[in-house]
């Protein structure tokens, strides 16, 4: 059976990708496991904006001592390096993970503004990085700051990325925009070569005892992967670029779907964090099982024939779908 796949230019053995997240992979042995559970490639968990240019502002304060924002800068931002490493020892990181295994490792840039952060990426193509996914992480709560703004924003960075290094360029994107095939098609026009569908926004919880909005992160559920793969249906073989899932593939049926609508690659990190290393196999086992049973004899055979082109209903991914899922349920309780 042929589960090969190719991504980002990369050719990789199966579809089976870790997702980015600290984690998953940055304890090495647990980057070695990983492969040899049967990963195609690692994404990095990300280096955020915020940590370079917090160490840089450091390097500022201590050269200079001038007291500008560095004080609330450093209140304000959670202490990421415990968690994550400094920028330096991420790209130490990320050379010692390539040397600790064959497949591709894709470095992970996290930020929004247009800065000199984006220069990490350079750093991260000389560390050894096969490829670079950016997250754009964005809550565009100013009034004052137009759609159009925001999406320029996305495109400026991904340009100043773009004009810096040579290596692919996957973006993390959210699924947020009016019309996320337009920003799909500006994003292949400035250079992207993949999308990665889609970047999970947590939403912060309101403390009802002490009166405080907390963090808290809860992992995903199946039924999240709809969303992505509603999207990679409808993107499929209508552009030029690389299409990764990400968010809610927890099996083999799911990553099947996730093939079947168009993606090369499917992204797993929930499922890995609650089950371990280990279920990365299973996954491919299930893939297997089911190809087996259903005579397909490669991923190549299933991939984009449940697209939105190919399959026997397009509606079923527009509105039409709605209007149907609505009318399908007709039940209320009986107290
Ligand atoms: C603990 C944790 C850490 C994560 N860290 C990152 C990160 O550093 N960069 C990033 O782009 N996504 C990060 N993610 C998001 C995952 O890469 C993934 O896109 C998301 O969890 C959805 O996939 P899933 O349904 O398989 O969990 C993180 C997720 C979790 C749960």
């Amino acid at each position: 059976m042929d589960l090969r796949t190719k991504y980002l230019g990369l050719e990789l053995k199966s579809p089976l990708v870790p997702s980015a997240a600290a984690p998953l992979t940055r304890d090495l042995d647990r980057v070695r496991a990983l492969e040899d559970a049967g990963a195609a490639a690692i994404v990095m968990f990300s280096l955020f904006e915020e940590q370079i240019t917090n160490e840089e502002a450091e390097l500022d304060y201590f050269l200079t001592r001038s007291t500008h924002s560095y004080g609330e800068a450093i209140t304000y931002f959670p202490d990421l390096e415990e968690y994550n490493l400094g920028p330096f020892e991420y790209l130490e990181h990320l050379a010692k993970t390539k040397e600790a295994v064959d497949i591709p490792v894709i470095g992970s840039l996290n930020g929004i503004s247009l800065g000199g952060w984006t220069e990490y990426a350079v750093s991260m193509e000389q560390a050894g990085a096969d490829a670079i996914e950016i997250n754009l992480y964005f809550i565009p709560a100013d009034p004052d700051i137009s759609s159009q703004e925001v999406e320029a924003n996305y495109i400026e960075v991904l340009q100043d990325v773009r004009k810096r290094v040579k290596i692919p360029i996957a973006m993390k994107l959210n699924p947020y925009f009016s019309s996320l095939f337009d920003m799909a098609k500006k994003m292949e026009a400035a250079g992207a070569n993949g999308l990665v569908m889609f970047n999970r926004f947590y939403q912060p919880d309101i403390d009802l005892e002490n009166l405080e909005v907390k963090p808290s992160l809860q992992l995903s559920s199946p039924y999240e992967s709809r969303l992505p793969l509603r999207w990679a249906a409808i993107l499929y073989g209508r552009l030029g670029l690389d299409l990764a899932i990400t968010t809610g593939i927890h099996d083999g049926e799911s990553a099947i779907k996730a093939l079947m609508v168009g993606a090369d690659v499917t992204m797993l990190c929930s499922e890995l964090l609650r089950k371990g290393t280990g279920r990365l196999g299973e996954i491919e086992q299930e893939m297997r099982h089911w190809m087996e049973e259903h005579e397909y004899d490669s991923v190549d055979m299933m991939k984009g024939s449940m697209s939105q082109k190919s399959c026997p209903e397009p509606a079923a991914f527009e509105r039409a779908n709605y209007m149907k899922t609505i009318q399908s349920y007709d039940r209320y309780p009986t107290v």
